[in-house]
């Protein structure tokens, strides 16, 4: 028998304020509703609002995977948080959403992946689990992104929301292959050499301002759909699994040409690829937990299903995840 870190409940939270393509036009961004969707597959995305906090969106999230999982907060001794945009610089937004839930025991931390943040998290809390160290932990992607965004670049400034997509991860028991329940598998790169791709110009040891993201949008394109394949070839062959044993692939919502792109690479038909970027836009961290709410929500992911999550950003960050619900 072996260790497996059971996907126990999920939930998500975007922050109430929608703002479509047209609004973003209205308050003077220079770009039009068919250019964002023609490229991206964006129509909307939530904003936070003033004052509302990566850890508020964060805790709504935990709180909603924690009910779905029949759990109450004092179950909880370990919190990761993937994210970009925490609420201070320390301490983490972890004890941030820790003290907001009520929770005084066990560990919890954030990552720092962009992008891949939910799969690294996710993993660094499957390894937690597997060795022990935990039994329920809530593993969160929370952004307030718009904070980051430059609204004088409509390269950059279109493409992301905010939002919070949380699960819950119980120890339980499996035999060690593909058929069990939980985690069966994990893995991660980052390519550092590709930093100025896609980067913040600012930052407390650099420049000691916040900063605004920047991207080579056709750079970071241009890898994305090989890079995003080359990790969900690596966590198939070392599982001896063919594509056709996915049954849905939940990838990082950035953008639906690149998702396209993956979903055509792996021979999957788009009804088994989950699709929340035309309503979300890309909230980084947030978007894998939130697309995988979405669709367990209306009935589309099944207990016993097997999930293939994935996702790519800023350092070149990558990661999957195998997942049997
Ligand atoms: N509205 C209208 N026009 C625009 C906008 C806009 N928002 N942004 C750029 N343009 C213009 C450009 O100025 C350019 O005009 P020009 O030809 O007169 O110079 C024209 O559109 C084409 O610009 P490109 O940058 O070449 O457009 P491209 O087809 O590459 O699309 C995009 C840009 C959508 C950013 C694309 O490169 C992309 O999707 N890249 C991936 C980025 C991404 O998803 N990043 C997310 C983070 S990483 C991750 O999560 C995987």
């Amino acid at each position: 028998m072996v260790v497996r870190s059971i996907l126990a409940g999920c939930g998500g939270y975007l922050p109430q304020q929608v703002v479509t393509n047209n609004d973003l036009a209205a308050r003077g961004v220079e770009t039009t509703d068919e250019w964002i969707v023609q490229r991206t597959g964006i129509a909307q995305r939530h904003f936070a609002t003033e004052g509302e906090t990566t850890s508020d969106l964060a805790t709504k999230a935990a709180q909603a995977a924690l009910t779905q999982a029949g759990l109450s907060a004092h179950d909880v001794d370990l919190i990761v948080v993937a994210t970009t945009t925490p609420d201070n610089v320390f301490p983490s937004t972890a004890t941030r959403v820790q003290a907001k839930l009520g929770v005084t025991r066990g560990f919890a931390f954030d990552v720092q992946a962009v992008c891949s943040g939910f799969v690294y998290a996710l993993t660094m809390a499957d390894n937690a689990i597997r060795l022990g160290q935990a039994k329920t932990a809530v593993v969160i992607g929370a952004e307030t992104l718009s904070r980051l965004l430059d609204w004088e670049d409509r390269t950059t400034c279109v493409l992301f929301g905010d939002g919070a997509g949380a699960v819950v991860l119980q120890a339980g028991e499996g035999q060690g292959d593909a058929t069990d329940r939980g985690i069966i598998s994990t893995c991660l790169h980052a390519d550092g050499t590709q930093y100025d791709h896609l980067y913040v110009d600012g930052g407390v040891g650099s420049t000691g301002t916040f900063g605004h993201m920047r991207m080579d949008g056709r750079e970071v394109f241009r890898h994305a759909v090989q890079r995003l394949s080359e990790v969900v070839d690596e966590i198939l062959e070392k599982n001896k699994l063919a594509a056709d044993a996915i049954d849905w692939l939940v990838p990082h919502q950035a953008n639906q040409r690149i998702i396209d792109g993956l979903a055509k690479k792996l021979h999957l038909p788009p009804e088994r690829v989950v699709m929340t970027v035309s309503k979300h836009a890309n909230t980084s961290a947030a978007s894998i937990p939130l697309a995988l709410n979405a669709a367990v929500a209306d009935g589309r992911i099944q207990k016993g299903q097997m999930v293939l999550m994935d996702a790519m950003g800023g350092g070149f960050t990558r990661g999957a995840a195998l997942v049997r619900m």
